[in-house]
C-alpha cells in the first residue's frame, strides 16, 4: 500500500483526494493545510472552476496537521503530494525528496524555471529511492494522450498545423497576484506549451504576442512555436482575460496530412475526427488527467520504474519556454529556446 500525504487542501488538494480514493494500492493517510478547518477535513469553502473536487474528507483514518513539515517528517508517509500555491512548491517538494519520500508536485512545478531546476536536481539526487512526478495533467488527459499517440504512430500522417486554446476568467485569491501565480502565461498556458513539446517536439524558437493583465504578468497571449525546416505550424492561445462568468474551456484543432482532429470542450461529443469527407466522434476511455497522473505514479512506485512520461527536468524546461514567451512579448522579437 502506498501511503499518501497531501499538502494543500484547496481545489487541487480536494481533486487529488477524490482521485486517490479511486486508485487501488494507495491510501491517503495524512493531510496538511495552513488553514485549521481544512486540515480538519472540511473543504466546503474555497474556489473551483472544475467539477470533481472533494468537499469533505473522511478523517477517520487520516491525520490532519497545519504544518507541512510535520507531514513530510511522518514515518508512515511514502508519497508527498504537493498541492499548495505555486510559490511554496520548490521548498516543499525539495524537502519531501530530501526526506526520502516520493513526491508529486502540482503544476507549474515552480514559480520560476530556476526553482524548477532546483527541484529537478533534488529529484535526480533522490533516485532511485524517491520518484518525482510533476503533475502536468494534460499529458494524461485522455483526449490529449490520444492525440500524442496519433502523432507518434503517424496514424493520420504527419501534423501540418495545430492550434491549442485554453481560456477562462481569472481565478480568485492568490492567482490574481502575478508575483505568486505567474499570471495566465505560467499558471494556465504552460499546459499547452508543455503539451506541444511533448507531442510535437521542442520548438527551436517562440514568437509570442500578448499583454500584461491584472496580475502584473502576461494574462493573455498567442504563441507561435517555431519548428525548423518543414515542421508543423503550431500556435496556442491562453487567457485569463475572459469576462467573469465565461466558462473555462480548453481545446485543439490538429490538421494531419489525412485527417483533422478537433476537440471542443462543452460540445456534446467533444472530440471529432474528420477523415475521407466524414465526421466521426471519438470517445476516449479512462478517467481524467488527475486520476490518470496519480494512477501512473502509483504504478511507477509499485513497479520500481521511475516516471518517464514527464520528469522534473522536462517540466523545468517547459517553464523555460514559457519564460522565453514572456521575453518575446516584452521585446516583440522571436526568442530561441
Ligand atoms: N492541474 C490543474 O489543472 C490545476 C488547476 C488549478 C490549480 N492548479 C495548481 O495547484 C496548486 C494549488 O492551487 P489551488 O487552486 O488548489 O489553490 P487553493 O487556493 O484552492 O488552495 C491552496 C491551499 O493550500 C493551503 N496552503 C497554502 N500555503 C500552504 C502551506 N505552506 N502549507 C500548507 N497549506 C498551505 C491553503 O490554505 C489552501 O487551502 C497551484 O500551484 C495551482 O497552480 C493546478
Amino acid at each position: 500500500m502506498i501511503r499518501v500525504g497531501i499538502i494543500g487542501l484547496g481545489m487541487m488538494g480536494g481533486m487529488h483526494y477524490r482521485a486517490w480514493q479511486e486508485i487501488d494500492g494507495a491510501e491517503v493517510v495524512a493531510v496538511a493545510d495552513a488553514d485549521p478547518q481544512r486540515a480538519g477535513g472540511d473543504l466546503s469553502t474555497g474556489w473551483s472552476n472544475l467539477p470533481g473536487a472533494a468537499k469533505q474528507l473522511d478523517m477517520s483514518r487520516i491525520r490532519g496537521t497545519t504544518d507541512a513539515r510535520e507531514l513530510i517528517a511522518m514515518d508512515d508517509v511514502d508519497l508527498v503530494d504537493v498541492c499548495v500555491p505555486t510559490p511554496d512548491h520548490a521548498a516543499l517538494a525539495i524537502a519531501a525528496l530530501e526526506a526520502g519520500k516520493h513526491c508529486i508536485c502540482e503544476k507549474p512545478l515552480a514559480r520560476t524555471a530556476e526553482q524548477a531546476r532546483q527541484i529537478a536536481a533534488a529529484a535526480e539526487k533522490a533516485m532511485p529511492k524517491g520518484f518525482c512526478l510533476p503533475a502536468m495533467c494534460v499529458r494524461f488527459w485522455p483526449e490529449w494522450a490520444w492525440l500524442a499517440r496519433m502523432v507518434e504512430r503517424g496514424t493520420y500522417g504527419k501534423v501540418l498545423d495545430a492550434t491549442f486554446r485554453r481560456v477562462g476568467s481569472m481565478p480568485p485569491g492568490w492567482f490574481g497576484d502575478g508575483k505568486l501565480s505567474g499570471g495566465a502565461i505560467l499558471d494556465l498556458h504552460l499546459h499547452d506549451t508543455d503539451f506541444v513539446k511533448f507531442a510535437l517536439g521542442k520548438p527551436v524558437a517562440v514568437h509570442s504576442f500578448g499583454r500584461v493583465g491584472k496580475t502584473g504578468c502576461v494574462d493573455q497571449l498567442v504563441t507561435h512555436y517555431i519548428y525548423a525546416g518543414d515542421g508543423p505550424i503550431v500556435t496556442a492561445e491562453g487567457s485569463w482575460a475572459m469576462t467573469d462568468g465565461f466558462p473555462f474551456r480548453m481545446g485543439y484543432t490538429v490538421n494531419f496530412e489525412r485527417a483533422t482532429a478537433e476537440y471542443v470542450m462543452l460540445r456534446e461529443e467533444p472530440l471529432v475526427i474528420y477523415e475521407n469527407g466524414k465526421a466521426k466522434s471519438h470517445a476516449c476511455e479512462g478517467g481524467d488527467g488527475y486520476h490518470n497522473e496519480l494512477a501512473y505514479m502509483a504504478q511507477c512506485i509499485a513497479s520500481g520504474k521511475a516516471p518517464s512520461i514527464i520528469t522534473a527536468a522536462d517540466a523545468a524546461e517547459s517553464i523555460e519556454i514559457v519564460e522565453a514567451e514572456a521575453e518575446s512579448i516584452r521585446t516583440g522579437l522571436r526568442v530561441e529556446v
